[in-house]
């Protein structure tokens, strides 16, 4: 299945982007696996391919979309959602924006591109605090992960921001018992937490990082053992890379199964097919590329 999903790309001459929560196998046959911020920067650089195809969940796929509207991009699952991008509709943000009409907006890449429509920034995981920091205003609406909220609020302390109530149930699974558990059984471990965690668990972690941040610390620390508070296909990774380290969840292995849609069957499928094109209008991609420019332009 694999060599024949790379015959097809290459006949094709398309580009495979998945992101680190992906299946390994699905890892394993892309052009480069990333975080929100570096796929949607490699998307930018695609050059010599006019079809992308993104093993992700939807809004990174929008996202590869808006960067390159000349090009045909696929999402092989394509009822692969974000329940975290749900929870910011464009009428309540809307709603918001009115209630707060010189506020800007910055919104995480994890909303639809409606939502990135009507925001004035954009940002991920990794570039959160920087957004907020450079944006020229002492108040900022910040969308939808109140939990990365609290992690911006925490570096930007000058600043005021309007938190939206959203969450990812991935990552609000991991609890405070299951950090004090794992200190407890690996004494050299380092913990290492996504922003998308509950404020107690990232206060109780060694570090609080993006995927790619993790990936990064995990190369250049002395430490031998990680406990890792995130999606458990980062794992996969983190192994590949260092081999002579050990990975352990924090707690239990947390699963977002709409990452875990895309299959090497479907991905052979839409290669092959061109089934599930991304389609947006232009109005929607003219404003969302500017809140995504925005950010590319920040960091
Ligand atoms: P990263 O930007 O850290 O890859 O996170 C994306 C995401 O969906 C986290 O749940
Ligand atoms: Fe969305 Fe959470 Fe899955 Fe990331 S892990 S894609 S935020 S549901």
């Amino acid at each position: 299945m694999i060599d024949e999903i790379r015959k097809i790309k290459e006949k094709k001459n398309a580009v495979i982007l998945a992101h680190n929560y992906q299946m390994p196998e699905i890892q394993d046959v892309a052009d480069f696996v990333g975080d929100s911020l570096e796929l949607a920067r490699k998307a930018t650089e695609i050059t010599d391919s006019g079809l992308i195809i993104f093993c992700g969940v939807r809004f990174m796929a929008e996202t590869a979309k808006i960067l390159n509207p000349g090009k045909k991009v696929f999402l092989p699952a394509f009822d692969a959602g974000c329940p975290l991008a749900d929870m910011a509709r464009v009428e309540d943000v809307m709603k918001l924006k009115e209630k707060n009409p010189d506020v800007p907006v910055v919104s995480y890449v994890n909303t639809s591109a409606d939502v990135k429509a009507i925001s004035d920034v954009c940002c991920t995981s990794s570039n959160a605090a920087t957004v907020v920091k450079n944006i020229p205003s002492d108040t900022v609406i910040f969308l939808p992960d109140r939990n990365l909220g609290y992690f911006v609020q925490k570096q930007v302390p000058e600043k005021k921001l309007i938190l939206w109530d959203g969450y990812c149930f991935v990552h609000r699974q991991f609890t405070i018992q299951d950090l004090k558990l794992a200190r407890k059984k690996y004494t050299d471990a380092e913990i290492m937490v996504h922003p998308e965690c509950n404020p107690e668990v990232q206060e109780a972690a060694d570090f609080v990082l993006s995927t790619s941040g993790m990936l990064k610390r995990a190369k250049i620390s002395d430490s031998k053992i990680f406990i890792i508070g995130t999606e458990e296909g980062l794992i996969h990774r983190l192994k590949k890379e260092n081999p002579y380290k050990e990975f352990f969840s924090l707690g239990s292995a947390r699963v977002c199964f709409n990452m875990k849609k895309t299959t090497l069957e479907k991905l052979k499928d839409c290669l092959e097919n061109e089934t599930d094109e991304i389609v947006l209008s232009e109005n929607v991609i003219k404003k969302a590329r500017s809140a995504l420019d925005a950010m590319l332009k920040y960091v």
